[in-house]
């Protein structure tokens, strides 16, 4: 089971922008056509329904006049996603992302990843506005401008409840940031693997339901979006909670619009994360939706176990987590060994059985050999509601009418 591979995803560095007083001038650029009026190279045909004003000049403001012509394509490509409804995103000048976040005070500092640094923020009015989280590229070059661009687009273009929501962007000037609803629980990563003392381990039913709300946003990416998107950057750090333990997947900077046509894979530089990322994408550079399947298994088999992907600070042969299940999953009398200890052994024990056996399918070698991410909800749905149910909080129950129910209607309504 399972080889390891290996690629830190955002290879971070850079310079970064100072916190440096605020502009005010507006994000939006004039040239907000110039870009669609390439005549080389037009934006793809849209639905007219779709209101991609706000896009076209976010495009403008960062590639209109420069010379990447792999940035337009990329651009070009996303935008095909013309399905969505009205995209709401907007443009936000530094000024107002100045003044949500009380200047970018340390104090609302949520956290720092590759991209740069993350501030908890409230938009006007004062005290009653949206919280949001305001993320600051804080890298130059290529890579971070094309990583911007992607997760801006995207996330423009994607509505599912189990996507975290982009408000808007901010391109003034040098600055680059993106700004997103506040996910008031965090990350999974912080409920499962960076616990603090005193807070209590998610318990089973709430794990399940979180690996399911996940498993549920890849398959809207993989099955829904038109073209099919591909993560590529599925981890635990990624996964954010919204109130009552709602899986919202972030980062979308290295997804990618995936085959078209006759084709099975997009072929890439491989990017991702060490110890998610699938054994044949890291060994040949091809990217197929199976790819996300594997990074599913991964993050479900630290949900599970509560370990780490990759973890240095245990002995050498427990480094690798895929590594260190391989056997096991081969012997049913092991299995118990793999429930985290945090759990106290309050699970129930056909839920762990039929929730390891999800994982071992996630993580085959032979990626063919893979669920379909649709199946996996299917047999998720099934955990959740007959198998998952030992010693936890039904959520629903706090949270009246399922907004996946919601989605599923609107989806119909928009096909
Ligand atoms: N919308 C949000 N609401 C609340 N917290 C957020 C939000 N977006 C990001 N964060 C928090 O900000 C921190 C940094 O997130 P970021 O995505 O930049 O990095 P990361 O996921 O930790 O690492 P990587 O760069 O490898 O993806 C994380 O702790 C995350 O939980
Ligand atoms: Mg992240």
């Amino acid at each position: 089971m399972g080889i390891l591979c290996c690629f830190q995803s955002h290879a971070g560095g850079g310079g970064g922008h100072g916190q440096d007083v605020p502009s005010s001038s507006a994000a939006s650029p004039s040239s907000a056509t110039s870009w669609s009026g390439h005549k080389d190279r037009p934006l793809p045909e849209r639905n007219n329904s779709v209101d991609y004003s706000n896009l076209v000049a976010l495009v403008n403001e960062i590639v209109g006049d420069s010379v990447s012509y792999r940035h337009k394509r990329v651009a070009e490509e996303i935008l095909k996603m013309g399905k969505a409804g009205k995209v709401t995103a907007r443009a936000f000048t530094y000024a107002e992302l100045f003044e949500a976040t009380g200047g970018f005070r340390p104090e609302s500092l949520l956290g720092e990843g590759g991209f740069g640094p993350v501030y908890r923020g409230r938009l006007p009015p004062k005290s009653t506005g949206p919280e949001v989280a305001v993320k600051q590229l804080d890298r130059n070059g290529m890579q971070g401008t094309r990583e911007f661009l992607v997760e801006a687009l995207m996330l423009s273009l994607l509505k599912h409840p189990h996507l975290v929501t982009l408000l808007g962007f901010c391109t003034d000037a040098d600055h680059r940031m993106l700004v997103y609803e506040y996910m008031p629980l965090g990350s999974l990563e912080d409920h499962l693997l960076d616990l603090p003392p005193g807070r209590a381990p998610l318990e089973w039913a709430t794990r399940m339901r979180v690996a399911q709300g996940a498993a549920r946003g890849l398959e809207y990416l993989h099955d829904t979006a038109q073209p099919p998107v591909i993560y590529r950057d599925f981890k635990a750090s990624n996964i954010l909670l919204d109130t009552g333990f709602r899986a919202r997947l972030s980062d979308f900077g290295l997804a990618k619009v995936g085959p078209s046509g006759d084709k099975t894979h997009v072929s890439t530089r491989v990017m991702g994360t060490y110890g998610y990322c699938a054994p044949e994408y890291a060994l040949t550079g091809k990217l197929t939706t199976m790819s996300d399947v594997y990074s599913f298994g991964v993050v479900f088999l630290e949900i599970i176990t509560g370990r780490r992907a990759i973890d240095t600070t245990r002995p050498p042969d427990q480094h690798n987590l895929v590594l260190w299940a391989g056997p096991r999953f081969k012997n049913k009398r092991r299995f118990a060994e793999m429930a985290d200890p945090m759990l106290q052994g309050d699970y129930p024990t056909k839920g762990l059985h039929q929730a390891l056996a999800i994982a071992a399918m996630c993580l085959q070698e032979d990626a063919t050999m893979r669920p379909a991410i649709s199946d996996v909800v299917t047999a998720l749905e099934y955990l959740t509601v007959a198998g998952g149910g030992g010693g936890g909080t039904d959520i629903d129950d706090e949270q009246g009418p399922d907004p996946d129910e919601q989605q599923q209607t609107d989806d119909d309504a928009q096909a």
